[in-house]
């Protein structure tokens, strides 16, 4: 990326999208500094293909192969070319259900970044907002964390509380910890990408 260039952005998802349309409106406003090059997702029909075709936006199915929670070798490849094709400079996963590893993360390394809805590392892995429901927790929240080899244990970047309140059900739960999300993570996002984020080991710094 040269100096006056924005940083080119992936995002991937699985599913409807808020968060990144989120992103995309931070973008419009001026408040993002980023162009997204392009948006991918395992899910043929995926809400978010449809918003960033709704916005004019490359979106692109990539079928997953063979494994239920992971891209298999060949899918990989595929990304990692597209994703060179397009000249992107980070990942912002934004709901991808799959495990991204090895490979895929040596190209993108320190570059690969996620929102998870639980104060990390409280309730890693699926459905955090039942889980912490269930363990009984009064405060919850989300988590913008850079991708390791862990799931959902790289550093974390950004977080954002949200209290449980007596009548919350899932659903109630979750939607309030997604409003965080949306608000939290283009906030992040143009910390990270624009120097504002110094990583040391497991701690980042505000810089
Ligand atoms: C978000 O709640 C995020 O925390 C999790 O996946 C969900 C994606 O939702 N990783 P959306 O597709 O952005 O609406």
């Amino acid at each position: 990326m040269n100096s006056s260039a924005k940083p080119r952005l992936a995002v991937l998802g699985s599913g409807k999208g808020s968060n990144f349309a989120a992103i995309a409106d931070a973008i419009a406003a001026g408040a993002l500094l980023a162009e997204i090059a392009v948006v991918v997702s395992d899910v043929e029909g995926a809400g978010i293909l449809q918003h960033a075709q709704d916005r004019g936006m490359r979106a692109e199915h990539l079928p997953p192969g063979r494994y239920r929670s992971k891209l298999d070798e060949e899918s990989e490849r595929k990304l990692i070319d597209l994703l060179r094709d397009v000249r992107v400079d980070w990942v912002v996963l934004a709901g991808f259900m799959r495990i991204l590893k090895g490979e895929f993360l040596r190209h993108f390394s320190q570059r690969v970044v996620n929102i998870h809805p639980s104060l990390l590392p409280a309730f890693p892995g699926l459905e955090a907002w039942q889980q912490a429901l269930e363990y009984g927790v009064k405060v919850t929240g989300c988590t913008v964390h850079l991708v390791d080899q862990g799931i959902d244990t790289g550093p974390i970047v950004a977080q954002e509380p949200v209290p449980i309140l007596a009548g919350d059900t899932a659903a109630s739960l979750h939607e309030r910890i997604q409003q965080a999300e949306r608000r939290l993570y283009p906030v992040a996002i143009q910390r990270l990408l624009h120097g504002q984020v110094r990583v040391e080991g497991r701690r980042t710094f505000a810089v």
